[in-house]
């Protein structure tokens, strides 16, 4: 494995780690090491010092002495072919010390606009793609994948340029997630649902996600992006095909693709001004510590118009979910941390325990994706007693108390997926385009207002809070309520 980005904030917290478990677990063959490549200038030394830092109490153990026996690190710069020839002539020194046949996946743990100059200058240093018969040579990048269609297209066409579109690997790390997997495995592995996974028994569906972190260690990245590039734009949509494509015919990494993006091209915002709401926490506190406001954050310009909070209404035109809204919902510095989706069923037309003006809470089935990590369905019950009065409760799976043992992190799913070629957890070209087109007017929109506008459209929270007072009136007028 070739980390690019080795000495930044993501190798270090997820990356590394996740290497090492997959190594440790004898998950990878002995024929097996990592590569760090970076700007910052590091020995072989101090970068194997950086991993121990992130293992942390793992640091001391037998298998972390043979791991880190396996890294070594290359000082460089992305944008200087230069750097990449010693690129190659260490990676080949190590596939031969390491006899790995010369298998290579590269990880690109940068910010996006380094995709292209690195992928690039692996193709001139004749790193890139590999013909079918040879050992594999893979690209794994992170997200956002561009900034809009049109980026992301020209992205995907330079990407495309040095590598197979099979050895392309365009991550999303929800999908890694073992409750957001469970998605497909609940509707498509039991009977019950599937029936009334449609228009005529869901009223509506809510996607939530939500932080009490800022914008912590990336404030540069975050500033220049916004909530809406960051996370509605991948991860909630990617939450959204699960939940609303077609169940695929195969399990087949293609098949389950062509779904998604199926799902994706039927989805419309309807209205691109009023249909995406977005907001900026000001200053606030949670758990008895003061929180500063965001333009106060170092590192965040003070005349930014990212926004840290959105909530979108969605529809699909496809004939399983016309007329069904998904309303989508996010946020950094929120007062608690939380991903969820709750499928809300239609209340029953006719109810003889009810009064005329009455009618039970609807069913509601939960998919909790972290911290929690279960599924939940809510029904009504008969409260004990003479009189026929009944309340709503929940029935409940929790996966550490079902299967106990802790399942892979995220990072270890994918980077063993990319190893293995299993591009299943990944977006595909025409997928991540899928869901730029989505987003498109309403960002066009927002970008082409002028900054005084935008600072005044954006709603304001503050930090520790549940969000803008605004969001309950934006699902209220569809005759909703946020879960
Ligand atoms: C990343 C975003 O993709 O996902 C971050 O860039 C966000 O802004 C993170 O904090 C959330 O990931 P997780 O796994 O901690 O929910």
């Amino acid at each position: 494995v070739v980390l690019f980005g080795a000495s930044g904030h993501l190798a270090r917290n997820k990356v590394l780690p996740a290497l090492f478990h997959i190594f440790r677990d004898a998950s990878v063959p002995d024929s097996f090491f990592v590569l760090g490549f970076g700007r910052t200038p590091l020995s072989d030394t101090a970068f194997c010092g950086q991993i121990r830092t992130a293992l942390g109490a793992e640091a001391g153990s037998d298998a972390a002495r043979e791991f880190l026996a396996r890294c070594g690190y290359c000082t460089g710069s992305y944008h200087d072919p230069a750097s990449f020839k010693e690129l190659g002539s260490r990676l080949a020194q190590m596939h031969s010390r390491w006899a790995t046949g010369g298998r290579t996946l590269f990880h690109l743990a940068v910010p996006p606009d380094l995709f292209g100059p690195i992928a690039t200058n692996l193709g001139k240093a004749g790193l890139a793609s590999a013909p079918k018969s040879a050992p594999f040579r893979r690209l794994m990048v992170e997200k956002p994948f561009g900034r809009d269609l049109a980026s992301a297209k020209r992205l995907n066409a330079e990407l495309l340029r040095h590598f197979r579109d099979e050895d392309i690997f365009r991550i999303d790390h929800y999908l890694g997630k073992n409750t957001v997997q469970n998605i497909l495995v609940f509707r498509f592995a039991n009977a019950v649902f599937e029936p009334v996974w449609n228009r005529r028994y869901i009223d509506h569906v809510q996607l939530s996600f939500s932080e009490t972190e800022g914008v912590e260690f990336r404030p540069g990245f975050f500033d220049s992006t916004g909530l809406i590039r960051d996370v509605l734009q991948n991860h909630m949509l990617q939450l959204l095909c699960l939940v609303a494509m077609e169940p695929p015919d195969s399990f087949d990494p293609e098949r389950i693709r062509d779904r998604k993006f199926q799902l994706l091209r039927s989805l419309r915002i309807r209205d691109p001004a009023a249909d995406i709401l977005r907001g900026r926490y000001s200053a606030g506190s949670l758990d008895g510590h003061a929180l500063q406001p965001y333009l106060e954050e170092p590192g965040v310009r003070p005349d930014s118009t990212a926004e840290t909070w959105f909530a979108a209404k969605v529809y699909s035109d496809n004939p399983r979910w016309r007329g069904v809204p998904f309303f989508l919902r996010g946020g950094k510095r929120l007062d608690r941390r939380e991903a969820s989706i709750s499928v809300v069923f239609k209340r029953p037309s006719y109810c003889m325990l009810c009064r005329s003006d009455e009618s039970p809470a609807p069913n509601t089935l939960s998919f909790l994706i972290q911290p929690e990590q279960a599924v939940s369905l809510s029904f009504q019950a008969k409260v004990p007693g003479s009189k026929m009065c009944f309340a709503p409760l929940k029935m409940e799976f929790d996966y550490d108390r079902a299967f106990g043992a802790h399942p892979r992190t995220d990072y270890e799913t994918l980077l063993l997926d990319g190893m293995n070629g299993d591009q299943s957890l990944f977006w595909r070209k025409d997928g991540v385009e899928a869901a730029w087109r989505l987003l498109e007017s309403s960002l066009a929109l927002w970008d082409s207002l002028p900054a005084d506008s935008r600072h005044s459209a954006l709603l304001t929270y503050p930090a520790g809070s549940i969000g803008p007072g605004e969001m309950d009136a934006f699902i209220r007028k569809e005759g909703r309520d946020w879960i």
